[in-house]
C-alpha cells in the first residue's frame, strides 16, 4: 500500500496545541502530514515545533516566494490524499464556506480537489450560532467532512460543545477515509441512484413538490462512490452539491426523471430513494392561472410513471440489485413490505417520517431493510452512516450473488 499523506492547517485556537500530538499520531500510522500554520495559529505554537514534527517545512505565508518557488501554494494544495483543518476556527471555517481566500490557508482550501476534513474548536457560544452553523452546513454540502467537536469543560472556562476532538479520534477519522477510499469493493460496478424531490408544475410560477431534502439519496451516492462504483446520480430539484466522484444529472419533474434514469442504465444496482411525485397536474398551463378566473376548485391530476416499478419489471437489462425506499407515516413494516412486493424489487428501505421524527429534511433515519429473507432494524444514526452501513450491504449482496 502506498503511504498516504495529510496536508494538515493549522489555524489560530488554543487547541492548536493539540494539532503538534496530531501529526505524532498520524506518524505512527504511517501517515506522513504537511503542514500550513496560519498566522493567528503561529501566536500558540512556532512553525519550528510543527516542522520538527513533520520532518518538513512549515508552510506560514501565501507570498513567500521561497516557498512559492519551492512548492506552488496550488500544488501544496494538491499534493497530500486529505485536507485535515485541526483546529478550525469560526473564521476559517467561514473563508472556503464564502469562497473567500485571503492567506495560504484559505487560499489552499478554494484550491484542493482532495476531501477536506475539519475538526472545529471555538467556544461553546461561537460554535453554536447561526452564522457558524449555516457555514459548517454550507461545507457539509459542499462535501466536507467533520470530526467533533467534543463536548466538555473548555480552555475559556465553559462547558459545551466546541472543544476540538482529541487527537487519537481525528487520526481515526483520517485512518477511516482512508480505509473506505482503498476499499474499492465496487471497482467497475455501475450504481444509479435516484435522490430528491420532483417538482410537477402546474403553470410557469407554481409547482407541485415535496419536502425531500435529498440528503439520504446523495448521502448514498457518496458512499458508494467512496467503495470505488461509478455512480449516476439523477437528482430532483435540492440544494445540495454533487458529492465528490459522482455523475450528477440534474432534473424537475417525473418524467425527466424516468427517461434520465432509464437513459443511465445499464448498471449493476439502482436505488430508487427519490420521493418521486405519484401524480402531476393534468394540464401545465403556459400563462399563470389567474386568480379572478372564477375561481380554482380543484386540481385535475394524472399519475406519474413509477420509476422503480418500471426498473424492477424490466425484462432486458434489468440491474441484478434494486433498492426502493418506503416513506412511511403508519403501519410502516407492514405498508413497506407489502410496497416491495407490488413493486418487485429486491429490498426495501423503510423508514418512520411521521411529524416530529425529524427524518424528512433532518440529519438522522432511523431505517429497517426489507427483503425475501427478512426484515432487519437500524439504530437511529446519521444518513451518513446509514448510507455507509447500506454501501457495505451492497458490495456483500453482490460478491453473494456472484459465487
Ligand atoms: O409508492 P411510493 O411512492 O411510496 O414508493 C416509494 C418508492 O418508489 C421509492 O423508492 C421511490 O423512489 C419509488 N418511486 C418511483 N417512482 C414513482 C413513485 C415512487 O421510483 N413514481
Amino acid at each position: 500500500m502506498t503511504t498516504k499523506s495529510v496536508l494538515l492547517i493549522i489555524a489560530g485556537g488554543i487547541a492548536a496545541y493539540k494539532s503538534l500530538e496530531l501529526i505524532r499520531e498520524l506518524s505512527k500510522r504511517g501517515i506522513r502530514t504537511q503542514a500550513i500554520l496560519t498566522r493567528a495559529g503561529a501566536e500558540f505554537i512556532t512553525p519550528l515545533s510543527v516542522g520538527s514534527l513533520t520532518g518538513g517545512k512549515c508552510y506560514t505565508d501565501l507570498f513567500d516566494l521561497t516557498d512559492e518557488a519551492e512548492m506552488g501554494h496550488i500544488e501544496l494544495s494538491r499534493a497530500a490524499d486529505l485536507v485535515v483543518v485541526a483546529p478550525a476556527t469560526a473564521d476559517l471555517l467561514s473563508k472556503p464556506a464564502n469562497g473567500v481566500a485571503g492567506d495560504l490557508a484559505s487560499t489552499a482550501l478554494l484550491a484542493t480537489d482532495k476531501p477536506v476534513l475539519y475538526a472545529p474548536a471555538m467556544n461553546v457560544r461561537m460554535w453554536t450560532h447561526p452564522g457558524v452553523q449555516r457555514n459548517v452546513d454550507i461545507l457539509r454540502k459542499d462535501g466536507a467532512l467533520f470530526v467533533g467537536p467534543d463536548e466538555g469543560d473548555m480552555a475559556c472556562g465553559e462547558y459545551g460543545p466546541g472543544r476540538m476532538a482529541e487527537p487519537v479520534e481525528i487520526a481515526n477519522a483520517v485512518e477511516a477515509h482512508f480505509a473506505a477510499m482503498s476499499d474499492g469493493r465496487l471497482t467497475g460496478r455501475h450504481v444509479v441512484v435516484t435522490a430528491g424531490p420532483t417538482h410537477e408544475p402546474l403553470d410557469p410560477v407554481r409547482y407541485i413538490a415535496n419536502r425531500s431534502s435529498g440528503k439520504q439519496g446523495y448521502a448514498i451516492a457518496a458512499a458508494l462512490a467512496r467503495l470505488g462504483a461509478r455512480v449516476t446520480l439523477v437528482s430532483g430539484p435540492t440544494d445540495l452539491s454533487a458529492p465528490p466522484g459522482v455523475d450528477i444529472i440534474r432534473v424537475q419533474t417525473a418524467r425527466e426523471m424516468m427517461d434520465r434514469t432509464m437513459g443511465a442504465l445499464p448498471a449493476e444496482v439502482a436505488i430508487c430513494c427519490a420521493a418521486v411525485a405519484d401524480y402531476r397536474p393534468e394540464i401545465e398551463t403556459n400563462h399563470k392561472i389567474k386568480k379572478e378566473r372564477g375561481g380554482l376548485s380543484s386540481i385535475p391530476l394524472t399519475e406519474n410513471p413509477d420509476i422503480l416499478r418500471s426498473i424492477s419489471s424490466l425484462d432486458v437489462g434489468r440491474p441484478e440489485l434494486v433498492i426502493g425506499f418506503a416513506a412511511e407515516t403508519d403501519d410502516i413494516l407492514c405498508n413497506a413490505d407489502a410496497k416491495r412486493k407490488r413493486k418487485g424489487c429486491d429490498w426495501i428501505v423503510a423508514n418512520d417520517v411521521s411529524t416530529g421524527t425529524g427524518t424528512m429534511g433532518g440529519e438522522n433515519n432511523s431505517v429497517t431493510i426489507l427483503s425475501e429473507a427478512g426484515e432487519e432494524s437500524w439504530e437511529n444514526m446519521p444518513k451518513a452512516r446509514v448510507a455507509d452501513r447500506l454501501a457495505g450491504y451492497i458490495a456483500d449482496e453482490l460478491v453473494k450473488r456472484a459465487c
